[in-house]
This record gives C-alpha cells, sequence and structure tokens, in this order.
C-alpha cells in the first residue's frame, strides 16, 4: 500500500554548520542545503528546501539524505489525505542547533568533528543571522530549544552575545554540550525552571586515562568546574562516558567515574555512549559489540539506581546493544 512518512525534526530544525544547514541531527546524513557565503543567508531559501523535503516524504519517496534514518515516521492514509490537503508545512523553527564552529581546547582522540570539519577556522559569526530570523518572525519564540554542539562554546567568541539575544527573546531552554576546561559564569544564568541541560563529557575517572583521550592534563580542573557549576546553576548536568576500546573500557576506570558523579551529586543523568567511531562513522564496517561492554552498561545502570543518579543510553546506541552488532 501507498505510504506516507513525516519527520518532526524536519519542520522545526535549523541545524547551523560551517557550510550550510541541516534540518535536523541525525545518525543519518540529514535533509539540508549548503551554503557557501552566509552573508547572502535568507529565509526563502530555508523555506524551499524544507519544503521539499517535506513533500517528498508525503509522497511517501524517501530522500537519500534520509536514509538510514530512525526518525521518520510512517503516516496512516487518514492522516496523509488530511494532511496533503489541509497541512501546510510548518516553517518556524523551534529548535536551533548551533555547530557552526569547531574551534576546541582541547584534542579529543575519539572527535568526529575534526574527520568532518578539519579546518577550525569559523567560517561566518551566526548572530546576525539569529537577529535576521527573529526579525522575520522565523521564530517560534514560545517553544525554542537552543542546542550548543561545536567545537568547544569556550572558544566560541559569539558565545556570550548569543546567549544574551535568545534571553533578551525569552528563551530558556537550552542544551549545552562541552568538555568542561574553561569555567564559564554566563552557564549560572541558565535553566532557573528545569528545563535547560549541560552535558559535560568527561569520558575518564582518572587523570592519566583522562589525558590520553583528550591529549590534555584538566582532568582535576574540569572536576572542580563541574562540582562549581553543580552548586551555582540550577539547570540539568549529565556526565558523559564515551567508551573507547583499549582506552576507558575497564570497570577500574568506570568505577573511578561514576564515584566522581556521586561525590558531586545531582547528576542527571549519567550517560554512557560506544565511541561512533566504532558504529555511526564506521560505515559498512561491522562492530560486534564486545561481551564486556555489556558489563560496562549494566555496573553504570545498577551503580545509578542504588545511588540516586540518572542514567541515559540514546535509543540508537540501546538499538546496537540489543542487536549485539553496529548497522
Ligand atoms: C563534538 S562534541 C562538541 C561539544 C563538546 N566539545 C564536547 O566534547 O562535549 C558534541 C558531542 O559529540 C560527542 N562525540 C564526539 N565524538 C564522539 C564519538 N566518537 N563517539 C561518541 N560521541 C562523540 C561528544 O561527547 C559531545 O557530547
Ligand atoms: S528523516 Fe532523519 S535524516 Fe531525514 S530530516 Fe528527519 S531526522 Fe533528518
Ligand atoms: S572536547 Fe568536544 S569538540 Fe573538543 S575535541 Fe573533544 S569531542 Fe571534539
Amino acid at each position: 500500500m501507498f505510504e506516507s512518512y513525516y519527520c518532526e525534526k524536519l519542520e522545526k530544525t535549523l541545524h547551523f554548520l560551517p557550510d550550510g544547514v541541516k534540518f535536523c541531527c541525525s545518525c543519518a546524513e540529514g535533509a539540508g542545503i549548503k551554503i557557501s557565503d552566509f552573508s547572502k543567508f535568507n529565509k526563502e531559501d530555508i523555506i524551499k528546501a524544507k519544503k521539499k523535503y517535506v513533500e517528498f516524504l508525503r509522497k511517501g519517496q524517501l530522500p537519500k539524505e534520509c536514509s538510514g534514518c530512525i526518525e521518520y515516521k510512517k503516516r496512516s492514509i487518514k492522516q496523509r489525505i488530511k494532511e496533503f490537503f489541509e497541512k501546510p508545512v510548518e516553517t518556524k523553527i523551534s529548535h536551533i542547533i548551533v555547530d557552526h564552529f569547531k574551534q576546541c581546547d582541547c584534542n579529543c582522540t575519539y572527535c568526529s568533528q575534526t574527520k568532518f570539519f578539519p579546518s577550525k577556522t569559523q567560517n561566518y559569526e551566526l548572530l546576525p543571522i539569529i537577529q535576521q530570523l527573529y526579525e522575520q518572525d522565523m521564530i517560534d519564540t514560545e517553544n525554542l530549544k537552543v542546542e550548543f554542539q561545536g567545537g568547544n562554546i569556550s572558544e566560541l567568541k559569539e558565545f556570550e552575545d548569543l546567549m544574551n539575544e535568545f534571553y533578551a527573546h525569552n528563551c530558556d531552554d537550552f542544551v549545552i554540550l562541552m568538555n568542561g576546561i574553561k569555567y564559564i559564569p554566563i552557564l549560572e544564568r541558565i535553566g532557573n525552571n528545569w528545563k535547560s541541560h549541560i552535558c559535560i563529557s568527561l569520558d575518564a575517572g582518572t587523570r592519566e586515562t583522562y589525558k590520553k583521550i583528550k591529549n590534555v592534563d584538566a582532568f582535576d580542573q574540569v572536576v572542580e568546574n563541574i562540582k562549581k557549576l553543580r552548586q551555582h546553576s540550577k539547570a540539568q548536568i549529565s556526565l558523559k562516558y564515551i567508551i573507547i576500546k583499549d582506552v576507558n573500557d575497564n570497570i577500574e576506570e568506570l568505577e573511578k567515574f561514576l564515584n566522581i558523579a556521586r561525590e558531586i551529586g545531582n547528576i542527571e543523568p549519567v550517560h554512557l555512549e560506544i565511541d561512533y567511531n566504532n558504529t555511526l562513522l564506521a560505515k559498512g564496517i561491522k562492530f560486534e559489540v564486545p561481551k564486556h561492554y555489556y558489563e560496562l552498561f549494566k555496573i553504570a545502570e545498577n551503580y545509578c539506581k542504588e545511588n540516586d543518579l540518572g542514567y541515559k543510553v540514546f535509543p540508537y546506541t540501546q538499538h546496537i546493544l540489543d542487536q549485539g552488532y553496529s548497522i
């Protein structure tokens, strides 16, 4: 039977990259357009491209950029007919991903950014574009969520200005991914309503392993910064541990990391991840999940339960764990 698809992210997201925009952040290539000169950025190009993708999906055609994605949903015939005749394509943005900068103050061995964007030069400033989007009423101010990826925000010169621009429009829903090497006072302002989320990738339980992974000797400093931020911010703070084969994939290291999360307290959640170099980025190379990884995930889950810490695994990673190998 003729099928129709729908992707919520596609209609609502604008993901800024160094060389263009995407309309999602997905494990697939993702729908989007290349932009070589951001001084010519305009909303019409964005709306036109989004409409093209939405219409493809509504007709039951899966663009190649969406192939392999787990985000799109099938629509029933009834929903499809209703949508076709009644529902205009959503053009207002309620999810902005700030990911146009790749500068960083460390050099993680696993970092996927260096693979896709080896140049750390920032191609354009985002602030004027965000101001333009607000002026043109392109942003759903009631529901806006802003996510910072990167790069690391401590190295993004316009970070404070961007935050102030979003604050000025009453946005208080942020997701911030960072390494925590530098303390950033403006983060203390976010999240007085427990909506916002700061995720720090610590990835180790000891100074030596941290140095091996991040190529900087900053473990103690990061732990101190997390403690300080926990004291001064009302945002949800999560700690990430990316399991890297033959580096931190052992119980001793993980337990030391978990002890730190417990000592800091109020960590929501502890987030375990498998190095994407083994999964997402290893296109075509099957990765059998080693048996001891299951033990690590189980130890973390139990530890978090016993110590009142949140625990999280992304659906994509859970899927790989369930089937025992990467796709
Ligand atoms: C590129 S980082 C930028 C934010 C920040 N510098 C950080 O490290 O958290 C964005 C997110 O991607 C994750 N990431 C990067 N490379 C990865 C990999 N090979 N496997 C799993 N996660 C990865 C990081 O942990 C982080 O949460
Ligand atoms: S279906 Fe997946 S790849 Fe396509 S726009 Fe949606 S999230 Fe992005
Ligand atoms: S801190 Fe983040 S951006 Fe920097 S090298 Fe590590 S993963 Fe990449």
